[in-house]
């Protein structure tokens, strides 16, 4: 049996014996829990929040599938929130020089909802900002999100990059007594949707879909497009969550600092982000690796490359999403 598991409540452990299973990334097994790939632990988690969170449509919802960039996500957005309070100008004391991300703007199912935890979300000031992984069909089986209709950012990067991180991810997190998980079987995992969350493609084109239908309410960024050009990306996010810059905020340089703050080197060599766990067993250091766009292509063998191009292309197909 999986370690993880013995934990689960009986409720989780029943529900798990009529799923579907495959081998997992990290843990044993991925289940195919409300159409998409998903830890045991995170079902749990993941049906306790469904149930219990009440949303307001106040709230700000930053969703990505993993290592597409999150953290990068939450502290621009963090930054961006909360510059009222803060000054971006006199950084000395700012929470994200001090913090990693993840503890600034909590995911729901890794930290609020997990093990067990029903947590009283009901003080924290408007406007309250969240993370998930979830897709976004199983977002809206989550009553009170539907109702409510929260803004939403999704943050999508390139698949082949995505994968590429994925892949280190998992190995620098594997016991190192056991083999280094070998990328021929991760990319055929990764090929066949079976991995966290995933598949991939569903997990974008659910988000992509719902900015396009219904923008106001889902806002739809690009990690290679933020990379290439944040201080519109920025301008973009303000407005889309109701705090527009202002002009003299654009001219003292506001935005700029938010961009540095945020910045890769800048985050990576923090000592709050080189050590630490802010994501129960995920070490901060293991977040921070190269961010570049197009690593991909130091990994990938062509082959490789040819097929995940072509799923790419079929899976993505009339949709309007390109990379
Ligand atoms: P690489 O492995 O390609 O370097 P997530 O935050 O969703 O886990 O995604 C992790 C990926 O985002 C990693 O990609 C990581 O290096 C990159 N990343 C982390 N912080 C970043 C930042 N401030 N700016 C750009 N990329 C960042």
């Amino acid at each position: 049996e999986d370690e993880e598991e013995k934990f689960l409540t009986q409720e989780c452990k029943n529900l798990l014996l009529s799923l579907p299973k495959q081998k997992g990334w990290r843990t044993p097994y991925l289940y195919e829990f409300q159409g998409f790939w998903c830890q045991s632990k995170k079902i749990q988690a993941i049906i306790s929040f469904q149930k219990h969170f009440i949303s307001r449509e106040s709230d700000v919802i930053l969703a990505t599938i993993p290592k597409s960039g999150t953290t990068w996500l939450k502290g621009l957005v963090f930054s961006i929130m909360n510059r009222k309070h803060i000054d971006v100008k006199n950084l000395k004391n700012h929470p994200l020089l001090h913090s990693n991300p993840h503890d600034l703007v909590p995911f729901f199912e890794y930290k609020l909802y997990s093990d067990n935890q029903i947590p009283d979300l009901s003080r924290l000031p408007d406007p309250r900002l969240f993370a998930t992984h979830i897709p976004f069909n199983s977002l809206m089986q989550q009553n009170s999100i539907k109702n409510a209709s929260p803004k939403i950012v999704y943050l999508c990067r390139n698949p082949l990059d995505t994968f590429v991180s994925s892949w280190h991810f998992v190995n620098n997190l594997r016991p190192k007594s056991l083999p280094p998980f070998q990328i021929e079987e991760a990319f055929k995992m990764y090929c066949d949707g079976i991995i966290g969350f995933g598949p991939f493609w569903e997990h974008m084109l659910g988000y992509w879909n719902e900015s396009l239908k219904n923008p106001t309410a889902v806002l739809f960024l690009k990690y290679e497009a933020m990379r290439e050009d944040i201080v519109s990306n920025l301008k973009e996010l303000a407005k889309f969550l109701g705090c527009p810059f202002s002009v003299e905020e654009e001219q003292e340089g506001v935005i700029k600092e938010i961009a540095k703050l945020c910045c890769f080197d800048k985050m990576k060599n923090l000592e709050a982000n080189k050590t630490g766990k802010s994501i129960k067993n995920f070490e901060n250091k293991y977040l921070f690796r190269k961010g570049e766009v197009g690593d991909w292509v130091n990994y990938l063998s062509p082959s490789m490359v040819e097929q995940l191009s072509q799923i790419m292309e079929e899976k993505l197909a009339g949709s309007g999403l390109t990379f």
